[in-house]
């Protein structure tokens, strides 16, 4: 089965063609970053004018590189949600007119189980049961994967998602948007044990993260200090490791819970080498297998839905013909793969 996978959450035009038989066959992606920039965050309207902009094109890219014509799409996936309604808009709406135009189903594909299951794009499938740590800019948790389609969400961040303090603290930092990749860099430079960060709620039992008093600290040493470039640095760089810390923690007692012998890394944030990194050590130290996308599968694509829709589609899944998007979806509301056939 050919699946033309789209995904317009956000601010990423992204497209793909996922074969069931010989896996990816072509994948294109637009990012609007340069054009959100100017703005210092994602300006929703614009974004639902650039998808449609760039949609379509993206998808005849995609058939032209993978040598295939409209008639060999044997089925249409498309984000539903959650994320920026006008935007979900534009994808569901194409994706169903193509669908439509060429008499296949479609499917409505949730945009976390997208990032949950890109790791298994790659050459080395992590097989369930595996725990999941989604890190994103609008979402931070972590998820016990029995089955795909069976999600149990362990904790969840109770204020900023993982990616959002990245991006706020880089901006306090003048670092600009999107800041997670510019923070990042700038850590390499600085020296992570000069300033003292807190761990947020790792003294206390539980898988909830909260990172909202890491980023009110933060602002307060930065507006405190010098704000010359070495300060900049070892700031960006202990905020970075007490982001990194906390998260292992969480990773480790979520392992422990569970007794899962795998955890995988999803969504923007895993494209962090320094958490990567961590968590690989973590693995190796206590026995389970850390497996993660390849950075630009981390980060919003079109390769992750058009492979979680395959799953689903290929399960005899597909989605009536309204026109459904869904600014917020619980994952844990998902049904089990096959259940609406
Ligand atoms: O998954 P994603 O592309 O979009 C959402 O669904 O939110 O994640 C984007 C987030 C942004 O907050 C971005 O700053 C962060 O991922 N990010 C990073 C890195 N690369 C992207 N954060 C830290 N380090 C990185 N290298
Ligand atoms: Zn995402």
């Amino acid at each position: 089965m050919i699946v033309l996978g789209i995904e317009t959450s956000c601010d990423e035009t992204g497209v793909a063609l996922y074969d069931s038989e010989v896996g990816l066959r072509a994948h294109a992606l637009f990012s609007q970053v340069e054009i959100h920039a100017e703005y210092g965050g994602v300006v929703p309207e614009i974004a639902s004018r650039d998808h449609v902009r760039k949609l379509l094109p993206l998808i005849n890219q995609c058939l032209e590189n993978a040598d295939l014509t409209r008639a060999d799409i044997d089925a249409v996936a498309y984000t539903a949600g959650p994320g920026l309604i006008g935007a979900l808009l534009v994808g569901t709406a194409t994706g169903r007119s193509i669908a439509m135009a060429l008499d296949r189903p479609a499917l409505a594909v949730h945009h976390m189980e997208g990032h949950l299951l890109a790791p298994m794009l790659e050459a080395d499938p992590p097989e369930v049961p595996f725990v999941a740590l989604l890190v994103s800019g609008g979402h931070s948790m972590l998820v016990e994967v029995r089955a795909i389609g069976e999600y149990r969400i362990l904790g969840e961040t109770l204020d900023d998602a993982a990616g959002e303090a990245f991006d706020k603290t880089a901006k306090l930092l003048g670092l600009g948007y999107p800041g997670g990749p510019a923070l990042a860099k700038l850590a390499k430079q600085g020296d992570e044990k000069r300033f003292s960060f807190p761990r947020p709620m790792t003294n206390k039992p539980g898988l909830d993260f909260s990172f909202s008093g890491l980023k009110t600290h933060t602002r307060n040493l930065w507006l405190n200090s010098e704000q010359d470039e070495t300060t900049q640095a070892d700031i960006a760089a202990g905020f970075q490791l007490a982001v990194v810390d906390t998260l292992v923690i969480k990773c480790r007692r979520a392992m422990q819970h569970t007794r899962a012998p795998q955890l995988i890394i999803a969504g923007g944030v895993g494209a962090n080498l320094a958490l990567r990194e961590a968590l690989q050590q973590a693995g190796k130290k206590h026995g389970w297998k850390v497996s993660y996308p390849r950075l630009e599968f981390c980060t919003d694509n079109g390769a992750m839905i058009a492979f979680a829709g395959c799953q689903r589609l290929m399960a005899g899944e597909h989605t009536g013909p309204g026109l459904q998007a869904f600014a917020r979806w619980p994952l844990d509301q998902l049904p089990p793969l096959g259940a609406t056939a």
